[in-house]
């Protein structure tokens, strides 16, 4: 790869920009666990990132890292230029940043509509007060929020779910609608823990084509959790690879598909 500063051309094609986020010298400890070990990447506007490692390696933990949930105990965030200090979800939603979670994290007895609308919330303008005091401009701002919604629900191609109850989905269209919760809040950012997991080929390809889609026409920048090595060969334009809470690789994914440690580590054994 060459020189990184002023971003690089991705081998689709691709012009990925400069820094958007640093990680540097970040530790992570729970008590006695060490979950992420003095590990150092970057994540550069417009890119597709993959993480990938064995079960236990410490991905989610490093998403939360990334998300604001976790604070390191040791090392720096920089995000934007800027230094990132501890932040409330709200805060972290405003830098633009949303997730979806390794278990579905969802409200089962509400619609598909209605839980993509909670994704919205951090959006929103109007308060419960203005909401008494001048119910038009409330209702107002409720009508283009659901345009957005609706607009995302078009592209995830669930409209004959919008108004079924989340509990009966399959498993499959429960993360798409996780998904569809994400992309509510417009992220710039956008933060996937194993968003293919347990699902068929179908079902795959079907997120696959999803997020390289919201990737190209809304520049959304991805950092992808992800088993399924094919899956990541296609998506991703660069990786870190984590073991035991280190980094043991990192770059495209050829190129860490050849890299011996990642091959002992990882690609060599058996995982789900
Ligand atoms: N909140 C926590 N409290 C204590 N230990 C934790 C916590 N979260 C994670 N850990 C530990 O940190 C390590 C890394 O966990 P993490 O969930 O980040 O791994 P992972 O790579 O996402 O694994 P998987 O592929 O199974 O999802 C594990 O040893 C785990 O038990
Ligand atoms: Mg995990």
């Amino acid at each position: 790869m060459k020189d990184m500063s002023e971003g690089y051309v991705t081998a689709d094609g691709r012009q990925i920009g400069g820094v958007l986020m640093e990680m540097k010298n970040i530790t992570l400890r729970f008590g006695g666990v060490v979950a992420i070990k003095d590990i150092s990447f970057d994540i550069r506007d417009g890119e597709i990132r993959a993480i990938i490692g064995p079960n236990g390696a410490g991905k989610s933990s490093m998403l939360n890292v990334i998300s604001g949930f976790y604070v390191p105990t040791e090392g720096e965030v920089w995000f934007k230029g800027v230094r990132r200090g501890p932040m409330k979800p709200y805060q972290v939603a405003r830098l633009g940043v949303a997730r979806t979670f390794q278990n579905i994290a969802l409200f089962d007895g509400m619609t598909v509509l209605d839980n993509i609308m909670t994704g919205r919330l951090t959006r929103m303008k109007a308060g419960l007060l203005s909401q008494a005091l001048w119910y038009g401009a409330a209702e107002r701002e409720e009508i283009a929020h659901r345009e957005k919604v609706e607009r995302i629900i078009d592209f995830l191609e669930i409209q004959n779910i919008r108004k079924t109850p989340v509990g009966r989905l399959p498993y499959g269209l429960k993360k798409r609608v996780e998904l569809a919760r994400a992309l509510a809040a417009e992220p710039k950012l956008l933060l996937l823990d194993e968003p293919m997991a347990g699902m068929n080929v179908e079902e795959k390809e079907d997120m696959s084509r999803f997020i390289l889609d919201l990737n190209d026409e809304f520049g959304t920048t991805i950092v992808l959790i992800e088993h399924d090595m094919g899956v990541v060969m296609d998506l991703s334009d660069r990786v870190v690879v984590m073991d035991y809470g280190r980094k043991i690789g990192d770059g495209p994914p050829e190129e860490v598909r050849n890299n011996q440690d990642v091959i002992d580590a990882y690609l060599g054994v058996a995982h789900d």
